[in-house]
């Protein structure tokens, strides 16, 4: 069993006991202690009844289900609802059109500080509708995939949403991968149209997005239109026929689309992630268990009321942007928050000059920004009037006690429900959190299952069920619940040998995690080889074959080490075919860089990148990433056993080219 800090745990800070507070008006919370542990019980035992009224209740159907759940994990034939109908975009939009018209649905905060806009419901309505419209005139069709590649502007939800609208799939391409991650996931979802703009801002600087689509659609037959959104006006590249304004598009089209009812199992989105191997996976998420998940979580996790201001600052190119920035908060009707910019432009107090500019109510971000905050100093947080907020969540990655600690001192005053969120692309919402008025926190720990999740650890080699407490192993999942993914695009065999093969009968997440003498889960992180930089999941195996593209490279192996801000950085070990020349090593060392930029997109650049002349392999020819990890980790004194060592002789080479880099 780890070893934890000695940690308090809070009781549920006043603001959220659910007491009349006149001065702030505060809600009570809708759920209590009570009813979390009936709920839950109920949610695993009695499915059929606990999840076919929640079905009913928070989706509006065109056709009604009347089985609530079928299947399991072992022949991945898992269907929620399966004989409903319903449409994405009318819960998540004309529910609310018709009910409060004028009540903001979206309100974008734009690089730079005040700029932006507000957009109703009512607003929602027209402007998804004209885009769906759009996408019927280019031939797109229930079942067709749209490729998004949009920085974060109100265009981004509305492009979800009018897919949605029509039946058709999204796949949205986070807007910092490269031209040749985009060309992939384009050509793997047979994608005709692709939705993107002239140029992104963040953080004062202009992203070249159009251009990035040019390069990548050279080798995309299939596409037939580019829908581009003018966000900065400058000159770009056209191509007659090919490329359409989208504000253009829009006006030519009637402001109100019929929504298509479409199956509850009929695909909603595809969003790639990584794994342990090198080809990024297209998770398929279905529609009305994700919807449910989605909403429940936003309902419960950050417990939402009715006016509520909603801000969660991810990028809708990841799960996260997904699910608690356009789904999950529309589906209950309430204001999101659209951000443009970062943490620090064009200072460290922007997310705090938000909250106070638009009264946020529920605030989440990742740890990584958080440590990042913390270190700049608390003076940035401080003069900002926070009083509006109520729950303060963050995703990503396990978040350190001490930054909980100062999140939960300095932005939510110790008088909001700090909710550490654990869940995963796969899982479409959350998995594991506290419940605001239901659960007491403990700085670092995930805390408890949401309803439907019945979680077990189970020993990693033997796969044996840990019961009790105080016990170590690896997280799996027990039973079906609504908002998992059901495929990979393509590759269901797949999707089976990843998630469902390792630990037969089980769900398996790929972490490892801890139960606590109170029942309560700790994450400990992965267990294969993906690492998690700023909240990223990224594959080693990816950056790996992305280097090998490089003509010098014969040899390379990536590994995660722990860093202060970002969680993990990557480091990469590189080997030169013998007949390579180079002149110097910096130069080379910033062309591999480069490479991986190219190949996958900024945000997977190896921090640190080490040329050496040998790796150290098992005599079998396997790589001993384990050494490679504790090497870079400066923790070459700890290397453990290497009885299975081919040559011992390389470690010690790579200890000593190691120190000299460090
Ligand atoms: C992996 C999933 C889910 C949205 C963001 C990432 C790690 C996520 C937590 C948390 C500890 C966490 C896990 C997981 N992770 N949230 N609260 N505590 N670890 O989505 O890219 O699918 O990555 O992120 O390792 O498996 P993702």
């Amino acid at each position: 069993m780890a070893e934890y800090r000695e940690v308090p745990i809070y009781d549920i800070p006043l603001r959220l006991q659910g007491k009349d507070d006149k001065v702030h008006k505060r809600p009570k919370p809708h759920i209590d202690a009570a009813t979390y542990k009936s709920n839950y019980q109920a949610s695993i035992t009695k499915v059929d009844e606990f999840w076919g009224k929640l079905g009913r209740e928070t989706i509006d159907w065109d056709v009604p289900f009347k089985t609530v759940r079928h299947g399991d994990f072992e022949k991945g034939d898992v269907a929620w609802f399966p004989e409903g109908q319903l449409n994405a975009s009318y819960n998540c939009v004309d529910r609310w059109a018709y009910k409060c018209p004028d009540k903001t649905a979206i309100i974008w905060e734009a690089d730079e500080p005040g700029q932006g806009k507000e957009i109703t419901y009512k607003e929602l309505l027209s402007e998804v509708s004209q885009v769906a419209n759009a996408l019927l005139d280019m031939g797109i069709r229930k079942g067709d995939a749209v490729i998004v590649y949009l920085p974060m502007i109100p265009e981004a939800a509305i492009a979800l949403l009018a897919c949605a609208r029509i039946g058709a799939v999204h796949s949205v391409v986070f807007a910092g991968f490269s031209a040749d991650s985009l060309r992939d996931r384009t050509v793997d979802c047979d994608a005709r149209v692709v939705i993107t703009t002239d140029e992104g801002k963040r953080g004062g600087r202009t992203i070249a997005t159009k251009s990035i689509v040019d390069a990548a659609l050279k080798e995309c037959p299939k596409v037939e239109h580019c829908l581009v959104v003018k966000r900065t006006g400058s000159n770009v590249e056209w191509q007659e026929g090919r490329d359409k304004w989208w504000h253009e598009a829009a006006a030519a089209q009637r402001p109100y689309c019929p929504p298509v009812p479409v199956s509850s199992e009929d695909p909603l989105f595809i969003l790639y992630t990584s794994g342990s191997t090198g080809k990024p996976k297209g998770v398929v998420h279905t529609t009305a268990g994700y919807l449910l998940g989605t909403a429940l979580t936003v309902k419960h996790i950050f417990d939402v009321h009715e006016d509520d201001r909603f801000a969660c600052m991810a990028d809708v190119g990841w799960i996260t942007g997904h699910s608690y920035i356009v789904y999950g908060p529309l589906m209950n009707g309430i204001t999101t928050l659209i951000f443009e910019s970062t943490p620090v432009y064009p200072t460290a107090s922007r997310y705090w000059e938000v909250v106070a500019r638009h009264k946020i109510t529920q605030f989440y971000t990742a740890p990584t920004s958080i440590r990042l905050l913390r270190r700049l100093g608390e003076e940035h947080v401080q003069g900002h009037d926070l009083s509006s907020l109520r729950i303060i969540g963050t995703v990503g990655e396990p978040i350190n006690p001490e930054a909980w600690d100062w999140y939960n001192e300095n932005v939510g005053k110790k008088e909001c429900a700090v909710v550490d969120t654990y869940w995963q692309t796969e899982t479409g919402a959350h998995m594991i959190a506290p419940f605001p008025g239901a659960t007491k926190t403990k700085p670092g720990a995930a805390t408890v299952p949401f309803w439907g999740v019945e979680l077990a650890l189970l020993d990693p080699t033997s796969g044996q069920v840990l019961e009790g407490n105080e016990v170590e192993g690896v997280l799996a999942v027990k039973q079906p619940w609504p908002s998992m993914a059901r495929t990979i695009k393509g590759d269901h065999q797949r999707f089976l040998d990843v998630y469902m093969k390792p630990y037969p009968g089980y769900y398996f997440t790929g972490d490892g995690a801890a139960r606590d003498k109170d029942g309560y889960i700790w994450i400990k992180g992965r267990v294969d080889d993906v690492c998690n930089v700023s909240g990223h999941r990224i594959g080693t195996a990816e950056i790996e074959s992305a280097l090998i593209q490089h003509p010098g490279v014969s040899e390379s192996a990536v590994v995660g080490v722990p860093d202060e801000v970002t969680g993990q950085s990557i480091c990469a070990y590189v080997a030169l075919k013998p007949s390579f020349s180079y002149d110097s090593e910096d130069a080379l060392v910033k062309e591999l860089v480069l490479q991986v930029r190219r190949n996958i997109g900024p945000f997977a650049a190896p921090k640190m990148i080490l040329i050496v002349n040998d790796l150290p392999k098992t005599r079998s020819g396997k790589i001993m990433r384990r050494i490679l990890r504790k090497i870079a980790s400066n923790e070459a004194d700890q290397l453990g056993d290497l009885s299975s060592l081919a040559d011992p002789s390389v470690v010690e080479k790579l200890k000593g080219d190691w120190l000299k880099k460090a």
